[in-house]
């Protein structure tokens, strides 16, 4: 079949929006159309040239939409359901499988660029083109594995349930998945974008006090008041791990995250949190740059640890997310700050660079 999609021939160079070869249906395969995709920093890290990620490639990951076909082993969705894209196929039978971590099963990610079974199913003129995230869902179509689909009531709006993929799952997974915050805790909050702001909503639901938020943006702080933060830095105006210090009275954090993606800011990091606090990794470093902490630090017992998709069962976790957003437990509309069109792609990550968004939303024709 035909589809458009915005595909990205060379780094830093307009996505193009164009008419691609989308098929076919394979066996485990679910076709959707997809209906709302949101535009999120990762995206960006691969337009600016992240390593390890072949090109031409559609980029796009953070997506919900509608069925339209199914192959022929598909059980767990039908046509016409309505489907949040899970980034994290997963086989339910190997042994991270088997011990509820379905978020790091490896048995249905191909390489970089493929789906699953290691192929791709675009492509423009008889030229390969390459899946992002066992998705690729800036298009009107998607094919992605029957695990990725995970459908959700249709009463829900698509346009907001989307954000549930990416941004939600990360952030508040990595609050209340992996880091596991409890009533009371202390959390540092490095970065308050889409995926940050949720790490904030997950420590807020998870009872943490103080939340504080750090970002360089006078505007990002003042979302960070709404979605939980109980006090704010401005990194640019003042010393972000001195600022905190003094909030904890010189004790550090429980827990602090890291939701952008820098060597020093995760260095920062660090150098908040507590003896036996841990410091979570959410952002991507996007190029190879090392890390360095002061060895004798860990001897405070002080973990410094990664997640993967905010240990997000996604099956679980996104239905939860849908009933606490449709409850008024949850925000998803504050993080929208635009609706466009796909056409609009090239300004909205303009937009997100510029932090002029936190998400805009693409909606599908
Ligand atoms: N100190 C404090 N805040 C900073 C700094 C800094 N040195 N540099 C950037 N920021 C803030 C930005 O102002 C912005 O508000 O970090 C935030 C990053 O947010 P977004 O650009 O919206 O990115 P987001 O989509 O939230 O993703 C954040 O998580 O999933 C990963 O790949 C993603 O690495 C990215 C990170
Ligand atoms: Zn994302």
């Amino acid at each position: 079949m035909k589809t458009t999609a915005a595909v990205l021939y060379q780094p830093r160079t307009p996505l193009k929006i164009e008419e691609v070869e989308l098929g076919p249906v394979k066996d485990e395969d679910v076709l959707v159309r997809i209906v709302a995709s949101g535009v999120c920093h990762s995206d960006l890290h691969v337009y600016h040239g992240q390593e390890g990620w072949p090109l031409p490639m559609v980029l796009g990951h953070e997506a919900a939409g509608v069925v339209e076909e199914v192959g022929a082993t598909v059980r767990s969705v039908r046509p016409g359901d309505h489907v949040v894209i899970n980034l994290a196929p997963f086989c339910g039978r190997c042994e991270d499988c088997a011990s509820g971590k379905i978020y790091l099963c490896e048995r249905k990610r191909g390489p970089a660029g493929h789906l699953y079974d290691g192929g791709t199913r675009l492509a423009k003129g008889g030229r390969r083109i390459y899946h992002y995230a066992n998705c690729a869902a800036y298009a009107n179509h998607a094919i992605i594995h029957e695990s990725s689909a995970i459908p959700i009531a249709k009463h829900i709006p698509l346009e907001k349930a989307c954000l549930v993929g990416c941004a939600l799952a990360a952030g508040i997974g990595a609050a209340m998945n992996t880091a596991k915050v409890a009533p009371g805790q202390s959390v540092a909050v490095f970065g308050c974008g889409g995926v940050g702001l949720n790490v904030i909503q997950g420590t807020r639901l998870a009872g943490a006090s103080p939340i504080i938020a750090i970002d360089l943006l006078e505007s990002k702080l003042y979302k960070a008041r709404e979605f939980g933060a109980t006090e704010t830095i401005d990194a640019s105006q003042e010393d972000a791990v001195k600022r905190v210090m003094e909030i904890t009275r010189n004790r550090g954090v429980d827990f602090a995250f890291e939701v952008i993606g820098r060597v020093e800011t995760i260095q920062q990091a660090y150098q908040s949190i507590r003896a036996s606090g841990k410091c979570v990794v959410v952002g991507v470093v996007a190029d190879s740059s090392e890390l360095s902490i002061v060895p004798r630090t860990l001897l405070q017992e002080k973990t410094i640890m990664g997640t993967r998709y905010g240990s997000t069962r996604a099956p679980r976790d996104f239905p939860l997310y849908l009933d606490l957003y449709m409850q008024g437990r949850l925000k998803i509309d504050e993080l929208i700050t635009r609706y466009a069109k796909l056409e609009d792609i090239n300004e909205a990550f303009h937009a997100l660079e510029h932090g002029e968004a936190i998400r805009t939303v693409l909606l599908m024709e």
